[in-house]
């Protein structure tokens, strides 16, 4: 994990109150697996806040940019979203364990996001396509928060992608939940990522095949050092610092 001034190069609205952001630096050479994030320090130094992490949603290794796609919920991402081309933005990272994908090959893979959790699970499906076979279900509130669903399908024949929106008012009307039972009894291994209740019903509906899970929790050091993000865990000690131990756990590791 390294400290960087990393510059802006993009930072665009691709759906509403979500930017996509690109970072170029040094630090796009220590991303070894997906699912790892960034902490970034919020504001110029006037006030005083939290790092905020963000996951890497993508690593481009020839302009060596780190992609990160947030949306705005508070004063921390109000102040990301109001960066431009050249400004400087101070990142710790990359931080905690990603998704450990190496030994997955030929697989029928379940791919699930929902809403800000869809971002890591873009680099995460990236790389499961160059040996398995996958599907991809992003579940968004609305039409106007969907975002990324021509960009996992670029990904070409091997992937999949099915959008399911609350409200009906993109894709199909419903749960990621509702979709995902069709392709369970078919899928070998699972990756999710989203809010807290989304997880909960997806380990629960799931519970036949392996799962790995990538949590959200708020964090204070990011680091290991303060135990604000601890979750409760089926391991000796009972729980697990989401930061050090994750963001990304085997489905039986965490209690949700
Ligand atoms: C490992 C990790 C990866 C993340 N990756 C992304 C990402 O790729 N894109 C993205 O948009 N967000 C991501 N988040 C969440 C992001 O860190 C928070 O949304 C951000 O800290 C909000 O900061 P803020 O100052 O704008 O809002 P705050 O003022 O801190 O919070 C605004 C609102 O969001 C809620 N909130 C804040 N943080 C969280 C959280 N972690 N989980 C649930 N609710 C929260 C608060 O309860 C409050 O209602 C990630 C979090 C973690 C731990
Ligand atoms: S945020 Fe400090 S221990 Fe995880």
């Amino acid at each position: 994990m390294i400290q960087e001034q990393l510059e802006v190069c993009v930072n665009v609205e691709i759906a509403k109150d979500t930017f996509e952001m690109k970072l170029k630096g040094e630090m796009e050479q220590l991303v070894d697996q997906p699912g790892r994030f960034i902490h970034i320090k919020i504001g110029d130094g006037s006030f005083h806040m939290l790092r905020r992490p963000i996951s890497i949603a993508d690593v481009d290794k020839e302009n060596h940019t780190i992609t990160l796609v947030y949306k705005v919920t508070g004063k921390g991402t109000e102040w990301l979203s109001e960066r431009v081309a050249g400004d400087k933005v101070d990142a710790l990272g990359p931080g905690g364990q990603g998704f450990e994908i190496t030994e997955v090959k030929n697989e029928k893979i379940l791919v699930i996001g929902g809403g800000v959790g869809v971002p890591p699970l873009y680099h995460l499906t990236k790389e499961l396509v160059e040996n398995n076979d996958v599907t991809v279900i992003l579940g968004f509130q609305s039409k106007e928060a969907v975002f990324y669903e021509k960009e996992f399908n670029q990904f070409g024949d091997r992937v999949q992608t099915l959008v399911v929106t609350d409200d009906g008012s993109y894709g199909e009307k419903g749960l990621v939940t509702d979709i995902a039972s069709e392709f369970s009894q078919d899928s070998t291994r699972y990756f999710t990522c989203g809010p807290l209740p989304m997880l909960k019903a997806v380990k629960n509906q799931l519970v036949e095949i392996p799962g790995h899970i990538s949590l959200e929790e708020r964090m204070g050091c990011g680091i290991g050092a303060c135990f604000a993000c601890v979750c409760h865990s089926t391991n000796e000690s009972g729980y697990v610092k989401v930061c050090k131990d994750g963001p990304v756990f085997s489905s039986n590791e965490v209690i949700l």
